[in-house]
């Protein structure tokens, strides 16, 4: 007797069109390849020879599961600099698709909602399906920019996530202080998690990321509520504190 063994979740998630387009570039004769974010060049030797030296000094058996505490301490030392407040527990993950991955099914039950802009990165969809969740995607197009206007009317009481990606894959728009404001609006009105998929942060290159902490500790600054019009605020967690914040490093 025959027996579909494949899950009903796997079912429902359609391959990527980038996989159709990788699978068609493998036949054919010197394809220039302008998909997904690799570089044209090697890893660097000091790079190279970091990691040959870790492995032979013992570090290549199992770690604490988080990340080890030397690196976990470290980037929350960093990252709480920049934002201008403790940004909480850091977990390393592999990818920042293991951590949208994680934050997803930790966050979404069945029938839960979240929203994010079209056009999206591919996973967005297909973490939200396998978790139960439903993808409540709001049009930004012609020029894809975030709209509050249009966000706001996909909140139904079923929303959970506002998903941003800024910079964003596919557009490269990168949200204005005016847009990350509207957007913490959304979400503090809504009561919503946000979560930030950061990952093309530092190709930011105007940012001056020290600049950013020593405006948000000096006297005057409000926190949350402050004048953030003194910083630079790239960043959503530096305006709202119901962020998760996915970084690559
Ligand atoms: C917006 C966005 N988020 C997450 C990821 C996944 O990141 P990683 O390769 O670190 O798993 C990508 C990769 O293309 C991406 O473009």
């Amino acid at each position: 007797m025959s027996r579909n063994f494949v899950s009903n979740r796997a079912l429902a998630v359609d391959a990527s069109g980038i996989r159709k387009v990788f699978d068609l570039a493998a036949k054919m004769k010197d394809p220039i390849n302008l998909s997904i974010g690799l570089p044209d060049f090697d890893v660097p030797d000091i790079a190279k020879q970091a990691a040959i030296d870790s492995i032979k000094a013992g570090q290549n058996r199992y770690t604490q599961t988080q990340g080890i505490a030397p690196l976990r301490e470290r980037l929350r030392a960093d990252l709480s600099r920049e934002i201008g407040r403790d940004v909480g527990e850091v977990l390393i993950t592999s990818g920042v698709s293991g951590g949208l991955l994680l934050a997803i099914l930790a966050t979404i039950d069945p029938g839960d909602e979240a929203v994010f802009l079209d056009p999206y990165f591919v996973m967005y969809k297909h973490l939200l399906t396998m978790a139960g969740g439903k993808s409540v995607i709001v049009d930004s197009y012609p020029d894809f920019r975030f709209h509050a206007d249009r966000v706001e009317k996909a909140i139904t009481p079923k929303t959970k996530l506002l998903i941003l990606n800024s910079p964003s894959n596919p557009t490269g728009v990168v949200m204005s202080e005016a847009e990350i404001r509207a957007a913490v609006e959304v979400a503090k009105k809504h009561n919503l998690l946000m979560l930030s998929d950061e990952i093309y942060e530092p190709f930011l290159y105007d940012i001056d990321r020290n600049r950013v902490g020593a405006t948000h500790s000096s006297p005057g600054y409000g926190g949350a509520n402050g004048d953030a019009s003194v910083a630079p605020t790239y960043s959503p967690p530096v305006l709202y504190e119901k962020v998760v914040i996915l970084r690559g490093f």
